[in-house]
């Protein structure tokens, strides 16, 4: 048998990330709480600029983003020449990497954390390690503890997904403090905007203090722009200019350039979608309370939900009862979470009928 061309050492190990479904078979419309999108929807005025570009897609977009970085800089009280725009926060994920990491390096992260950061470590040969967590949180003193000569970034998800918890400012600045300066802190702030706690902080104030910390956020979230593929990094001068010099020329599409910058200027809808998101979260989470279903305390928007280890009511029953029921949650057997269903906060009528379905199951002998 003649054989084929082969991959790079390693490359066949790597687990490929499974999206969450956005379909099921004869449902017209699902409620989609699989992915951690957006309950509202973007902007309006995001939706127009993107549309303006119609005629213009011949052209090809800023490489350099300037509007758009400006446009954080302004919003955000930060310097645009730190920042560097990214075709989704995955992909800064994976040029920090690819910057910082190869074969025989070690690359940090809780073990819940998100997956894509194990995933892409393993994309660049190098090893992942998971530090165990505390309660479903990130444990600084675990990670601190499994740093060694070879570490070269930790990844802490701040609110965590799919865990929905959070390190407050002083548990992130202690982890800071423990890493040599030569180790990259990524915090990944994707859930930011969600947080209503006054001990969270994004992350941009330890990327003033420090030489080592890069601030990952997203427009995929509250902004509603998964499918432009949007994200941004808030780095020391030295990591943008790696990171810039790493990124394909045009990395951003110019679409997603124009929503972006419309996007960041609407606070207006930015306070609506944390409005909604805290008023539904609280509702959903003490729903599932008085259900008996134990919850994560989230501050993000999804809730990690436990089901009892009973075959008519577990994590796979109640997926699939909600599935035949029109509603898509996500499964987390791939985090070491199969007792647990992830549930994105939906609109308001979306909450409603996914805890009327849960109440349904429950309540079944
Ligand atoms: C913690 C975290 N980081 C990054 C991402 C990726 O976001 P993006 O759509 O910007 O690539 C996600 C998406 O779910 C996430 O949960």
């Amino acid at each position: 048998m003649p054989t084929g061309p082969a991959p790079q050492p390693g490359i066949l190990e790597i687990a490929p990330y499974v999206a969450g479904e956005a379909k099921i078979a004869g449902v017209e419309r699902s409620i989609r709480l699989a992915s951690n999108e957006s309950a509202l929807g973007p902007s309006p005025k995001a939706i127009a600029a993107y549309r303006s570009l119609a005629g213009e897609i011949h052209r090809y977009p800023d490489g350099s983003a300037d509007e758009l970085r400006e446009a954080i800089g302004r919003r955000h009280g930060l310097d645009p020449a730190r920042i560097v725009c990214g075709a989704g926060s995955d992909e800064l994920i994976t040029l920090l990497l690819r910057g910082y990491a190869g074969p025989g390096d070690e690359v940090l992260y809780s073990r819940h954390g998100f997956l894509m950061y194990p995933i892409n470590a393993q994309t660049v040969g190098a090893t992942p390690v998971a530090a165990p967590e505390r309660a479903l949180t990130t444990d600084v003193d675990a990670l601190l503890e499994r740093v060694s000569q070879r570490t070269k970034i930790v990844f802490v998800a701040n609110p965590n997904n799919p865990t929905g918890t959070y390190l407050g400012t002083a548990e992130m600045a202690r982890l800071r403090a423990g890493l040599p300066p030569s180790v990259v802190l990524a915090i990944d702030a994707a859930y930011a905007e969600f947080v209503n706690r006054n001990d969270y902080e994004a992350g941009a104030a330890l990327v003033d203090r420090a030489g080592n910390v890069v601030m990952l956020r997203t427009f995929s979230k509250i902004y509603a722009l998964a499918g432009l593929r949007l994200g941004w990094a808030y780095c020391p001068p030295a990591i943008a200019d790696i990171l810039n010099r790493l990124r394909s020329p045009f990395n951003v599409n110019a679409p997603a350039l124009a929503a972006g910058v419309a996007a960041v200027e609407d606070v207006a809808a930015l306070v609506h979608a944390q409005a909604h998101n805290q008023r539904w979260l609280a509702w959903f989470s003490e729903r599932l309370a008085a259900l008996g279903i134990p919850l994560t305390p989230s501050v993000a928007n999804f809730v990690l939900a436990r089901f009892p280890d009973n075959p008519r009511k577990n994590a796979d029953a109640v997926f699939a009862f909600l599935q035949r029921h029109g509603i898509l949650t996500r499964k987390m057997g791939a985090y070491g979470l199969s007792e647990y269903l992830r549930i994105t906060i939906g609109t308001g009528e979306e909450m409603e009928r996914v805890a009327a379905t849960l109440g349904e199951i429950m309540a079944a002998r």
